[in-house]
């Protein structure tokens, strides 16, 4: 790789500024001053340095966001705040965008990243990764209903879902209200709201609390991110 984009690759600036470093003589590669841009760096073997400080090649980035109301996922809006306005300056790259969508009012789990292949693998209908909610519900769902999404429910419009597990994890009879643990293995637009309403009650707070084998790190306010570490990538791919 040439070393103006091995650098601006490592968000040290844009290909034009970092040439400018580059030439000025601050860049060294194997302990040598290399002043042309177009010098070919090994990304894995070579140690690049800045100014005296080491830059290590990193291809793919991976993020946990626990996602607030009210933002959008989606990279850039010119109306709306999205999930990467969340980013600092630091972490922000352009090549960033979030796997898959959650409703502008839905929280929780969204992962965040520029590896493309690992984004498909995990939206592929084929592979069926995984996705768990915790929604609160006006109105009381039963266990008819919990058989329903087990055979797999037709919501609006006629689309088919695939068998779902349901569990209702709290009932208010006062409020006529409960919470629930949905298991998605599919991911159609709306589909946690369309299917309990499919039954007749309606969610008023969904949140995402696991995608494949990686859980929301409720550890993480709302609005914050963090790296997932090398176990954690691996765990997303996972179905359970
Ligand atoms: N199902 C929904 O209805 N909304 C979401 O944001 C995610 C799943």
């Amino acid at each position: 790789m040439r070393l103006d984009k091995y650098l601006a690759d490592m968000n040290l600036g844009s290909r034009k500024e970092v040439k400018g470093l580059i030439k000025k003589g601050w860049v060294t590669v194997n302990g040598e001053v290399i002043k042309s841009d177009k010098f070919q760096v090994k990304e894995i073997e070579d140690q690049v340095f800045l100014d005296g400080e080491e830059v290590v090649y990193q291809k793919d980035f991976y993020y946990l966001l626990n996602k607030p109301a009210g933002v959008i996922s989606a990279t850039v809006d010119d109306y709306e705040e999205t999930v990467l306005d969340l980013f600092d300056d630091e972490s922000y790259r352009e090549d960033l965008f979030p796997v898959g969508r959650l409703d502008k009012d839905t929280e929780g789990l969204l992962v965040i990243t520029n590896d493309g292949a690992l984004a498909h693998r995990l939206l592929s209908p084929k592979r069926h990764v995984e996705k768990e909610y915790y929604a609160e519900v006006s109105g009381i769902l039963t266990e008819k209903d919990q058989e329903r999404f087990a055979e797999g429910l037709t919501i609006d419009g006629g689309e088919e879902c695939l068998p779902a597990t349901l569990s209702i994890t709290a009932v208010d009879e006062a409020s006529e209200s409960c919470s629930i643990h949905l298991i998605l293995h599919e991911g159609k637009f709306h589909q946690v709201k369309r299917m309990v309403q499919a039954v007749g009650k309606e969610v008023t707070y969904l949140k995402r609390i696991r995608m494949g084998g990686l859980q929301l790190d409720e550890s993480l306010a709302y609005g914050e991110y963090r790296s997932l570490t090398p176990e954690e990538v691996q765990l997303l791919e996972k179905r359970a």
